[in-house]
């Protein structure tokens, strides 16, 4: 049998997206560095190893594959990748296409697609976890538009469907599938921040016991906060261990891998602002530091946190959630945007709201709401389209009232806090940077810009303070 497909690293993901492969109907060649690991994966894949092809070194590999070949990585990122694309480089024909489908920097991306010679190179974000590179995947594609085409069928074939859509999509050349990816990283560490913020009012504020958090949250489920991630957070405060729910026996210390903190970075190195992206990264940062909070609460002792009796609400803490998540992606789309502008990058927005709405962990109902909009206001930030503007208006208030309470009672809230910051000032037509401005001038003659006369580099008369 020959293979329409080569696929190299079984761990989880990839013995997934093989099995996903194999089942769509494509056959496919599989290696593993540990001989075994194949033989197993081969062994364990019932009715559809008629269409798995183990192979037990690299030429046999590359020798069980349709020419052109196709060869998804699904190796840890970082070096590994440049490891595997060296020892693939020698048995490769020009036309051959290797497919790195792991958790890449994009900027490692780039650079591997600009040093691509004597083969062709794709980089492709791949979500969902294992549950979606088994049974349907997001994928968001970048290199060449050619070699995209070549494996869409594939590609589209294995994807999650949005009413029948294959979330697949090519975003742009090099990195760019990767960046999209590393951005739906951070609104995917966001999203999660401000679930366990709400979370946290529910337990520490409200006195709610898990259980009722989890129904709060599956009531959420079924309105405009229908998502993957509410669902599953539903899911996780109700499930118990014997008489204790899980949530209180769970260490709270949470891991990261580092997509979230490359997003950041790169808002950072664009000048886009992504604050509750920034929030989220940094509170999963406090997190870790465990040693240090418990020191922290010996020594200042636990904020407050109970709520007064009709503090908050649990419909407001629903309009805060609401109006956190559009900021949230505002930020995130603009930050898309921005590269785009960078990276000489034609990234097609509503494409990846509608490549975002199946199989990603972000997936959720308000991403088919946002793909219409930012198709509808093309250049316009999300915030200011009619349909969001409206909901943020309605959901504003709800943010405001969670906020005002979490900070007069010590219930820390940096994503929600960070998202109602931006939104006070992205509405404010007069700030205070006139005062920074000030300050620059005084210290350095930086020289600033008149409200009342055009032109730049004007001075004020600070005499004999000036530099
Ligand atoms: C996905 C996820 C996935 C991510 C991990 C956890 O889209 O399927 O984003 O790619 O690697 O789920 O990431 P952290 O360890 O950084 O939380």
């Amino acid at each position: 049998m020959t293979a329409r497909i080569g696929l190299i690293g079984l761990g989880t993901m990839g013995a997934m997206l093989a099995l996903n492969i194999a089942e769509k109907g494509f056959p496919i060649a599989v290696w593993n560095r540990t001989t075994q690991v194949t033989r197993d994966f081969a062994a364990g894949a019932g009715e559809l190893s008629s269409r798995i092809v183990p192979t037990e070194s690299l030429e046999e590999l590359v020798a069980a594959i349709a020419k052109p070949r196709a060869i998804i990585l699904m190796v840890p990122a970082g070096p590994a990748v440049d490891q595997q694309i060296e020892a693939l480089r020698p048995l490769l024909d020009p036309e051959d296409l290797i497919i790195d489908a792991g958790n890449a920097n994009f900027h490692d991306t780039d650079r591997r697609a600009a040093a691509a010679s004597g083969y062709r190179f794709l980089g492709m974000g791949v979500s969902g976890g294992e549950e979606g590179a088994r049974h349907g995947p997001s994928i968001m594609g970048g290199g060449a538009r050619e070699d995209w085409d070549r494996v869409a069928p594939v590609l589209e074939a294995i994807s999650a469907k949005y009413e029948g859509i294959p979330c697949a999509t090519h975003m742009g050349p090099g990195g760019a599938g990767h960046f999209v990816k590393a951005v739906h990283n951070g609104i995917e560490y966001a999203d999660m921040q401000m679930i366990a913020e709400i979370y946290g009012v529910m337990r520490d504020g409200l006195s709610m016991k898990a259980s009722a958090v989890g129904e709060v949250f599956s009531a959420w489920n079924a309105g405009p906060l229908q998502s993957y991630l509410v669902e599953i957070s539903a899911a996780v405060a109700k499930a118990v261990d014997g008489e204790k729910p899980m949530l209180d026996v769970i260490l709270d210390k949470a891991g990261q891998k580092g997509t979230g903190r490359w997003t950041v970075i790169e808002a950072q190195n664009l000048s886009s602002p992504i604050p509750v992206i920034e929030a989220a990264v940094m509170a999963r940062n406090v997190s870790a530091r465990l040693d240090e909070r418990r020191r922290g609460e010996a020594e200042f002792g636990a904020a407050p946190m109970a709520l007064p009796p009709g503090a908050v609400t649990v419909a407001q803490l629903e309009q805060a959630m609401i109006a956190g998540k559009i900021l949230c992606y505002a930020q995130g789309f603009d930050l898309i945007v921005a590269a785009g502008h960078e990276f000489g990058w034609d990234l097609p927005l509503p494409a990846i709201a509608r490549v975002w709405r199946e199989g990603c962990i972000i997936r959720s109902s308000m991403l088919n709401d946002m793909a219409t909009a930012l198709a509808e206001n093309p250049g316009r930030n999300l915030m200011l389209a009619p349909f969001f503007a409206a909901h943020l208006k309605a959901s504003v208030p709800g943010l405001r009232s969670v906020v005002a309470a979490g900070v007069a009672h010590g219930l820390a809230m940096p994503a929600l806090s960070q998202g109602l910051a931006w939104f006070d000032m992205m509405r404010t037509g007069r700030s205070t940077a006139n005062m920074i401005q000030g300050q620059r001038d005084f210290f350095g003659a930086h020289g600033f810009e008149r409200l009342d006369q055009p032109g730049t580099g004007l001075h004020g008369p600070w005499g004999g303070h000036m530099a």
